[in-house]
This record gives structure tokens, sequence and C-alpha cells, in this order.
């Protein structure tokens, strides 16, 4: 397996990236829903002459069709169109375009080139990094997928400029994480909400670095990389119980506020660090409303995240701002502690 690129860069110099390569492709797609095809399309297609024939694949937008029958319709397009395992598909969009896209390009006649371009703050800081595909099955998420690099990811950090305020906090979520568990200056830069915008390269830089020496040092998981779950299992199963309510980085905003509460109460971090977390948490986010009968299926939730081992949940635990721990094995009745903590903040 290559190292996974990525180019944090400006759109005009994706043509060069692209030649460099020194490859050639019998048909190139790209990828894009109806959001990107009309808020980047235009400014790729501007400054990548190259792409000027590819054929484009548009996909409405939204998790909801994260599914396999879209992936049977966009294989059933690339044979219709006479694609061969010498094609390219570059994926424009958010984490769902670049989560299915990647799973069909790594899927189809064997895997085909495939090349990531993010267009939101989640994109770009974490689902277009790190070799992940898939797809969702009924109301389960990403249950089918592969491991699959692109031959590099672009990001570009002015396609940020159309995105939903809603969607570019939540990417914001995945930023705090970042800071978490391993870079305390990062979580520093965060609290100047005035420079946030001026900022951003910075912030963008400092999110991928941490996510990509994660995946490249253990690419399936098995070590460290673990410590990109902080905030994931509490956070996963309020987004599954919730569905489309409540978006990834907001749910993750108020995992972290758990998973925090669970270091403070195992003795890894003190209560100042506690409610550090909590008020950098609550300055992107507002509180998702919990109520006290959602608390059991919400555990119910955690219980089948794939992570745990011998039915015991799995937790990366903070020991301080900018350090952390994996495998941390947590009893039930904690997990279920710390829902009813931030319930009652
Ligand atoms: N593979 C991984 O490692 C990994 C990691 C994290 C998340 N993910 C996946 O990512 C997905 C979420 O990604 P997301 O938050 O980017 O959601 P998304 O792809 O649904 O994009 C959010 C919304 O923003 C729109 N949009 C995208 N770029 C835009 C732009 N520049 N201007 C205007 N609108 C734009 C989209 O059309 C969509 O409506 C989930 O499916 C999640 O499972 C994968
Ligand atoms: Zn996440």
């Amino acid at each position: 397996m290559t190292n996974p690129t990525y180019y944090i860069d400006s759109i005009v110099n994706l043509e060069s990236k692209i030649t460099e390569l020194n490859k050639t492709w019998t048909n190139i797609y790209l990828l894009v829903d109806e959001n990107t095809k009309a808020d980047c399309l235009p400014s790729v297609m501007e400054h990548v002459p190259f792409l000027k024939d590819a054929n484009l694949l548009v996909l409405d937008s939204g998790e909801e069709n994260k599914t396999l029958e879209i992936c049977d319709s966009l294989w059933s397009s690339l044979i219709d169109t006479g694609a061969d395992r010498k094609s390219l598909l570059i994926n424009l969009g958010g984490g769902v375009i670049t989560d299915m896209g990647g799973f069909v390009a790594s899927t189809f006649k064997r895997g085909i080139d495939f090349i990531h371009i993010p267009t939101t703050l989640l994109g770009q800081v974490d689902a277009a990094i790190g070799g992940k595909t898939g797809v969702n099955l009924e109301y389960s998420k990403n249950q089918v997928g592969t491991f699959a690099h692109p031959l590099f990811t672009f990001i570009d950090s002015q396609f940020l400029r159309t995105l939903p305020e809603r969607e570019f906090m939540s990417g914001m979520g995945e930023v705090i994480k970042y800071g978490l568990i391993a870079d305390k200056a990062l979580f520093e830069l965060l609290k100047d909400k005035q420079s946030l915008i001026a900022n951003l390269e910075t912030i963008i830089k400092s999110s991928t670095d941490i996510k990509n020496q994660y995946v490249t040092t253990d690419f399936k998981e098995e070590g460290d990389r673990k410590k990109l779950n902080f905030g994931h299992t509490v956070g996963h199963a309020i987004e599954s119980y919730y569905m489309v309510e409540v978006l990834h980085g907001e749910a993750i905003g108020a995992g972290m506020i758990c998973e925090s509460y669970i270091s403070f109460k195992q003795g890894k971090i003190t209560e100042q660090v506690l409610n550090e977390v909590n008020e950098m948490v609550f300055s992107f986010f507002d509180k998702i409303e919990l109520e006290e009968k959602m608390l059991e299926p919400i555990l119910n939730e955690m219980k089948a995240d794939k992570k745990n081992v011998n039915g015991k949940l799995n937790f990366t635990l903070l020991t301080g701002i900018g350090t952390s721990e994996i495998d941390h094995f947590i009893e039930d009745e904690m997990a279920k502690d710390s829902l009813t903590y931030y319930f009652n903040l």
C-alpha cells in the first residue's frame, strides 16, 4: 500500500498535480451532487482544462443516498459509458460523495484510479483522508466498505465559502477532536473565534497532519488510529438514534463531553480540563436535547459499536488537552452516567 498523499493548495494547481502523476486514462468521470455541481464544479471546470471532456455523474445530496442501490446505479453508468480498468473517477463533494465514490472506484473492475476533492470542512479534515470508503445499510452506517487510497486528495479551502454555516460548524467537531487528542496548540487556536476564517489553512493543515500521521502508521486501526474515535463511541450512538436531525460534528461534540466526563471519572483528567472541553464544545454547538427515556436506547446503540470487545465498550480517553490513551474498557453504567451528565448540563 503506497502512502496516502494530499495537497492543500488552490484549485488552479490541480491540473499540474494530475500531470505530475504521468498516467493516462481511457475515460475520466467526475462525481458530484447537485450542490457541488452548482457551487464547486464551475471553478473546477474553469481551472482544470484536463477535465473538459469528463463524464459527469450527478447524485442527489444527502446521507440517505449513501447506499448500495446508488452504487449499483453508478457501476451501471460506468459500464454503459464504456468505462474500463484504466478509467479515473474524480470525487468532488463532501464525505458522502468521497465515501461512496471511493467505494465505487475501489470495487469497479477490482479497482480503478480515483482522486478526492473534498468540498466540506468535514471532508477536508477527515473523510477524504485515510482511505476508508463505504456505504450505509438500512439504518446502520458504514457497514460495507473498503480500505482504498485515492491517487491523492486535493484540498482547497476556497470551496468552503459556499458551505452552509451549520455544515461548516459540523466539521469543526472533528477539528476540536484533533486538538483534544493530539494538538494543544490547535485547541488553543480554536478559542480565537474572530480569527477562525483567517486561521483556516492552519486549522486544516494541523488537522490533516494528525489524521494522516495516525493513518500512515496504523492503517488497519489496530493501535493509535483508535485515538481518532474519541467522542465517537457516544457521538455515533446519538447520531444513529437521531439519524438525520443531528449532524455528525454536533453529535461528536456531545460525545466528546461524555467521553471527557468518563476520562475525568477514571482519574485521567481534572475537572478543570473537563470544564474546558465543555466550554469549547458549547462555543461551537448548541446542546442536543436528550430526554431521560432516550438514555437506554442510546446506550444500546453504543453496545452495537464495532470497536467493542467481548461486549465491553471500548473508549479512547483524554489524559489532558492534547493527549489521549486508547483501549479503555468501560462498564455500561459509566457510559450511561456520562449521558446523564451531559443531559443535566
Ligand atoms: N471515510 C472516512 O474516514 C469518513 C470520516 C468521517 C466522515 N465520513 C462520512 O462523511 C459523511 C459526511 O460528510 P459531510 O459532512 O461532508 O456531508 P455531505 O457530503 O452530505 O455534505 C454536506 C452537505 O453540504 C453540501 N456541500 C458539499 N460541499 C459544498 C460546498 N462547497 N458548498 C455548498 N454545499 C456543499 C452537500 O451537497 C451536502 O448537502 C458521512 O457519510 C460520514 O460517514 C467518512
Ligand atoms: Zn467523525
